[in-house]
């Protein structure tokens, strides 16, 4: 059970005004709000312990080191990764999608063939796209589904013994919808195929289990769940990091240095080339640990619960029209409003101070798919409430009486 307003406290951005109205923050997609146990998190390591990691003898720097690296085994426990070295950090979902694409630019040849889905966000189709250009291989796409589902019996037939690598989202961030991993994952590896997932808009629902799910890459970026922006991670197993070159040069990420030649160092450092994000580094491991003392399952009832209560209010509106309509989705809501351009829905529900995303959601082939320039989204987190849901209801009865 939540204890919705006990989880209110913790955020101290929900007491604030915007436009004179009490803030409804429904951009959760986009970026969740910090906890007060995150914000002391951060201000202990600038007040107390700011310093450079696994370089330093001294004690600041030792400190550091282990709260990071103790960081680092709290998203391995979570993820249930088999080693903590399997988990590299990096600034967040793009830059892991784009250290795996490079890492597969020795693996792949002319010919090879990698899978994409039609429901995916902009960071999770361009670096495949540059890795094509760059090794001859070629992308196909699995198409979507009037309900914003992916076409599984397509992607049955995009299989192939060509397919070197799969690369979907857990769950679409424009329409919420959930995509059926474990299933996709399967039938890849019977073809021998690695798959990535997407889970940047997955992992404030959803525990996952990356030993389960038999996954070979699984990327997501904290400030989604609590966390900071500018500080994420990849999940890769072993043997596929291994495989793969690494993505930057730099200090960490070597053994030894010579101008004759240069060694790597072993994992996870060879991907961790620079002075990292130590603070956030050290807020994701926080902020994992907040969500996890919620309990996930309490969190995914409890948005189910907004979903469709929200569902339900929004769809009553005539002339309003949802996107994304699969019976497995997450506490997303995209919707248009019939002849009115979705931008000047947003502007007027700021005025209101309703915080929503509009646009294309950096997925264009899905609104293309729906010939639609973009929606208004709504995306609800386990700290929002159904008075506030209520809010933005008479917020877009008086936007749609206005610009009518
Ligand atoms: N990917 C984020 C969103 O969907 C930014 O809004």
């Amino acid at each position: 059970m939540i204890d919705i307003n006990k989880i209110r406290k913790d955020f101290p951005i929900l007491n604030r005004q915007v436009n004179g109205k009490p803030l409804v923050y429904f951009d959760n997609a986009a970026t969740s709000q910090t906890p007060q146990q995150v914000i002391d998190v951060i201000v202990d390591y600038y007040s107390n312990y700011n310093a450079n990691i696994h370089r330093g003898v001294h004690a600041l720097s030792q400190e550091a080191t282990d709260k990071y690296e103790a960081a680092r085994h709290t998203i391995q426990k979570h993820f249930n990764a088999k080693q903590a070295y399997e988990v590299i950090f990096t600034s967040g979902t793009t830059h892991s999608i784009n250290l795996v694409a490079n890492g597969f630019t020795s693996i792949l040849k002319k010919g090879d063939q990698l899978i994409v889905s039609a429901l995916e966000h902009h960071s999770n189709i361009v670096p495949w796209q540059m890795l094509c250009e760059k090794t001859g291989a070629i992308l196909k796409v699995i198409p979507m589904t009037p309900e914003g589902e992916l076409d599984m019996e397509a992607y049955d037939a995009l299989l192939n013994d060509k397919t070197k690598l799969v690369f979907v989202n857990h769950i679409s961030n424009a329409l919420g919808t959930i995509n059926p991993i474990k299933s996709i994952i399967d039938k890849a590896h019977k073809f021998g195929a690695a798959v990535l997932i997407d889970g940047a808009q997955a992992s404030p629902h959803i525990k996952p289990d990356v030993q389960a799910l038999d996954v070979d890459f699984y990327v997501t970026s904290a400030h989604k769940i609590c966390g900071p922006t500018g500080v994420g991670m990849l999940y890769g197993k072993e043997e596929w990091l291994n495989k793969m070159e690494p993505y930057q040069g730099g200090g960490e990420m070597i053994d030894q240095v010579t101008f004759e030649k240069t060694t790597y160092a072993g994992l996870p450092h060879k991907f961790e080339a620079g002075t990292p994000n130590i603070c956030g580094g050290i807020a994701f491991g926080a902020a994992l640990d907040y969500m996890n003392a919620i309990g996930f399952d309490n969190i995914a009832e409890y948005e189910h619960e907004l979903l469709n209560y929200g569902t339900k209010q929004l769809q009553d509106i005539e002339g309003l029209k949802i996107y994304g309509t699969s019976k497995n989705k997450t506490s997303v809501i995209s919707f248009n409003l019939e002849g009115i351009h979705p931008y000047d829905v947003g502007t007027l529900l700021d005025k209101m101070g309703i915080a929503v995303r509009t646009g294309h959601h950096c997925a264009q082939p899905i609104m293309d798919y729906f010939k639609i320039p973009g929606t208004v989204r709504a995306s609800f987190a386990f700290y929002n409430t159904k008075e506030e849901i209520d809010t933005l209801v008479q917020g877009v009865k008086k936007a749609k009486m206005m610009l009518s």
